[in-house]
């Protein structure tokens, strides 16, 4: 039985295209009564009713296995019950009965039916398939937002932690992996098991058979993801994006020391290897890197360290090619670092924080030898006007975080500098409304972020995130 329910994804189409064509030549012959092939009609219908009273049947069984929204079931099956019963009332009326004929219909109320019953009926076709969709896709999978939305932003992105001190290991950790991988059946729209894993108060709640977040127990969360792949309680399910080690490694660290989803990341017992375990989390989400066009020489050796014994963040993202984020912190001073350092590691740096740093002629100097940047955090910093300049010679800049800093016009050429710009951050900074508004007219492309709850991507807004 749960083989037939299985087959309902299959089956589902014959009776979509079959009673769409029915219906779509149905009207077409009210203008054209006289073609050739209409007797193939109510062939069409027949098929098309057959099919559909299959898809029913299996649909029924896959209905069985449970896991999906009610109300959207409600509305496909009801859906596909409806348009089943009025294409089988046309085909009876027209082709048993003979009410209907195409060239001449008795009375116009008799026209208006026909034409109704089949515009309802491919009307109820549509319904149907697009909320059977939504069941198994998530109620967004096809949804007018979709044609306003980049495609980057489909794709499933984790966002790095930039400030390690105000960060959480279930808001941003776990609950950045659960929603990648297991939020699409176990969220909103899907509950399979009986599961939402997407707040905390659902994953309190746990499941079917009860809690998941214990250490040892046959049906735990953790006892699942770690089963062999080809077992049948191993969580993804083998056809979906698997964890990686470093994820499961994540959960392992998280429930071994007991689950807690308010806790900081610089209160965990474990948390230097939390943290060495996030960054291979990172890297598995991170596009792979090409090689920039004019090459990349291997690094100097010892560097990376130079920069760390000043106090200098360097964080690996791609292991191919050497790029690093380079995080100046608060009292860093650039200053302290010799020129001839700062201009050798420039073209490995493809994120690059300065986050309440100020800015100084050197500062400005280093990042326009940057020419690999992709994201510059320049939050909070004493900001200064030259460094537009300085930005509009970098090419490659993906986001600019200017939270808290005077935005002058001359943002606008670096706007235009950056073909690949998506996302700028303006929380909290002093920008005049005019200069947005031309900002959002002339890049309509570029996620102007001006607050609000969306930034999780920054260490400041992580309190925000969390509610
Ligand atoms: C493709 C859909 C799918 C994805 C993705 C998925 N699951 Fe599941 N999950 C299921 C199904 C179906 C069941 C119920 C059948 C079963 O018990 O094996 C289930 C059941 C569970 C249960 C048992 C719930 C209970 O009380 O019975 C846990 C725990 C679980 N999943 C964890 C996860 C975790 C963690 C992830 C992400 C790493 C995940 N699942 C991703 C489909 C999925």
């Amino acid at each position: 039985m749960v083989f037939l329910g299985r087959l309902h994804p299959v089956f589902v189409h014959f009776p979509v295209v079959l009673l769409l064509l029915a219906g779509g030549l149905e009207l077409y012959m009210i203008y054209r009564p006289g073609v050739s092939w209409k007797s193939i009609i109510p062939l069409i219908f027949l098929l098309g009713i057959g099919s559909g009273i299959i898809a029913v049947f299996t649909g029924l069984q896959l209905k069985n296995e449970g896991g999906y929204q009610e109300s959207l079931l409600l509305w496909h099956r009801n859906g596909g019950y409806i348009t089943l019963i009025i294409a089988s009332i046309i085909y009876l009326l027209k082709y048993q009965f003979k009410l209907f004929k195409n060239d001449h219909f008795k009375h116009k109320s008799h026209l208006i039916l026909f034409i109704g019953l089949n515009l309802s009926m491919m009307v109820g076709v549509t319904i149907t398939g697009h909320k059977g969709a939504s069941m198994t896709h998530g109620e967004d999978y096809l949804s007018i937002e979709l044609l306003f939305q980049k495609e980057q932003e489909l794709k499933v992105r984790i966002n790095p932690i930039e400030n390690i001190d105000s960060a959480y290991v279930y808001s941003n950790m776990v609950k950045q992996v659960l929603d990648a991988k297991c939020v699409a059946c176990h969220g909103k729209s899907k509950q399979k098991g009986k599961l939402r894993l997407d707040t905390e108060v659902n994953i309190r709640a746990g499941g079917k058979q009860g809690e998941v977040l214990m250490l040892a127990d046959s049906n735990g969360l953790l006892t699942r993801i770690k089963l062999p792949l080809n077992h049948e309680n191993h969580m993804p399910p083998n056809e979906r994006p698997q964890l990686t080690q470093a994820e499961v490694k994540l959960f392992e660290l998280w429930i071994g020391e007991g689950g807690n989803f308010k806790e900081r990341v610089t209160e965990f017992k474990y948390a230097e290897q939390l943290l060495e375990n996030w960054k291979l989390i990172i890297a598995s989400y991170t596009p792979k890197w090409v090689a920039p066009e004019d090459g990349l020489p291997e690094m100097e050796v010892g560097l990376k360290e130079l920069f760390n014994s000043k106090g200098v963040i360097t964080e690996d993202i791609s292991t191919d090619y050497h790029f690093i984020n380079l995080i100046f912190r608060e009292n860093n001073k650039m200053d302290e670092i010799n020129e001839a350092d700062l201009e050798n590691i420039a073209p490995y740096v493809v994120g690059l924080q300065l986050k309440k740093v100020e800015i100084s002629a050197k500062t400005i100097q280093f990042i326009s030898k940057c020419r690999n940047l992709r994201t510059i955090n320049l939050s909070q910093s004493l900001f200064q006007e030259q460094l537009f300049d300085q930005l509009t010679q970098l090419h490659q800049l993906e986001r600019i975080n200017l939270n808290h800093c005077d935005v002058s016009q001359s943002i606008l050429d670096v706007l235009e500098s950056n073909p690949k710009l998506q996302i700028v951050y303006l929380n909290g900074s002093k920008v005049e409304n005019d200069l947005v508004a031309r900002i959002k007219t002339s890049y309509p492309n570029i996620t102007l972020e001006l607050g609000g709850y969306q930034l999780p991507v920054l260490a400041s807004d992580t309190i925000q995130y969390l509610k």
